[in-house]
């Protein structure tokens, strides 16, 4: 026990920041040949809260720690969810875990979506949401709370996917699941197999004719950093204020909380001012700054 005042007895906290909780995995599933969602208890049974949009520093055991997304929804019970996708060491040795295994969790860190709670006032403007790849995965969470508001009397749900080949595309129960339960869902891949029978070409070639109203909606992307650019560009032909356009950005993570400065963008920190930003103004400016 640590004392804040003379007399006064607090609880030390029980998680620091920089050190890891075990977590065990209690359920894998593969989800594309480079995806695999990974479920995951708390050895010591103190489940983690978040907001959707947010990350965790998730540590695979001996290798080393990578920045991921939550790709569950806030509020619902259950194992806390994350889905990676295979590109380098530390995501690899998660891909590779097995039910039983054990892996370090620390978090989560960050902003998020920004999507009004259910006790809050409905929201009447569509939302639009535009995912490349795993880029679907911190909205995933975010879509739920959506299309649950939309139940509740909030604004429409627009759920814009694009993959480069149809067995890239993540998460496709839950496209289904989220058409059935109102949202207008639509997928494009960049390369057609003969298999499929859906549209062809980027994901910015679904927007024209989705059906949102971009005088009052708000757009959410997340995907490579160009497509979100050619999507907010598109977005803003089309009418939409690039105030109300939301951005997840991928920048090289260390400490998670503001410390280390290796996820600098211009003034802003990514992990404590982001992940999640508005994309109108400075940052708009920064990242079309870096293409030059
Ligand atoms: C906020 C946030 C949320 C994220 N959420 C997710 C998520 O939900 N799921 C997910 O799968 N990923 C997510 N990522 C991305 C993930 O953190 C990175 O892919 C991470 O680098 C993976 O670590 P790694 O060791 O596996 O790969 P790394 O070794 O870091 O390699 C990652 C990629 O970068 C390239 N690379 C590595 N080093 C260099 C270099 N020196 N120069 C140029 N290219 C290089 C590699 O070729 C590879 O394509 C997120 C990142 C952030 C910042
Ligand atoms: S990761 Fe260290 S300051 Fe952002």
């Amino acid at each position: 026990m640590a004392s804040a005042k003379p007399g006064v007895a607090t609880r030390e906290p029980s998680r620091q920041p920089l050190t890891p909780v075990l977590h065990r995995v209690v359920r894998r599933q593969r989800e594309t040949e480079d995806v695999v969602t990974l479920w995951l208890e708390p050895l010591d049974g103190e489940r983690l809260t978040f907001r959707a949009g947010q990350f965790n520093m998730v540590s695979a055991l001996g290798v080393g720690e990578a920045a991921i997304s939550v790709s569950g929804a806030p509020g619902v019970a259950g194992p806390l969810r994350h889905s990676v996708r295979d590109v380098g060491a530390v995501s690899h040795a998660l891909c590779t875990c097995e039910v039983g295994d054990l892996i370090g969790v620390r978090g989560p860190f960050g902003t998020d979506w920004g999507i009004a709670a259910r006790d809050g006032e409905p929201d009447p403007r569509d939302t639009v949401i535009v995912a490349g790849g795993i880029g679907l995965a911190p909205l995933r969470g975010a879509i739920d709370e959506l299309v649950a508001a939309r139940a509740w009397g909030s604004g429409r749900v627009f759920v814009l996917v694009g993959a480069r080949e149809p067995a890239q595309l993540v998460f496709t129960d839950d496209l289904e699941r989220w058409e059935r339960d109102g949202a207008v869902v639509l997928s494009t891949v960049d390369r057609a197999t003969p298999q499929w029978h859906g549209r062809v070409g980027l994901v910015t070639t679904l927007l024209s004719d989705a059906g949102f109203d971009p005088a009052n909606c708000r757009a959410l992307l997340c995907g490579p950093e160009i497509m979100m650019r050619f999507t907010a560009r598109a977005l803003s032909d089309l009418g939409v204020d690039p105030e109300r356009v939301w951005v997840s950005l991928e920048r090289n993570m260390q400490c998670g909380l503001g410390w280390c400065g290796h996820c600098q963008l211009g003034p802003l920190l990514l992990c404590r001012d982001g992940p999640v930003v508005r994309y109108g103004g400075l940052v708009a400016e920064l990242l079309n700054q870096r293409e030059r």
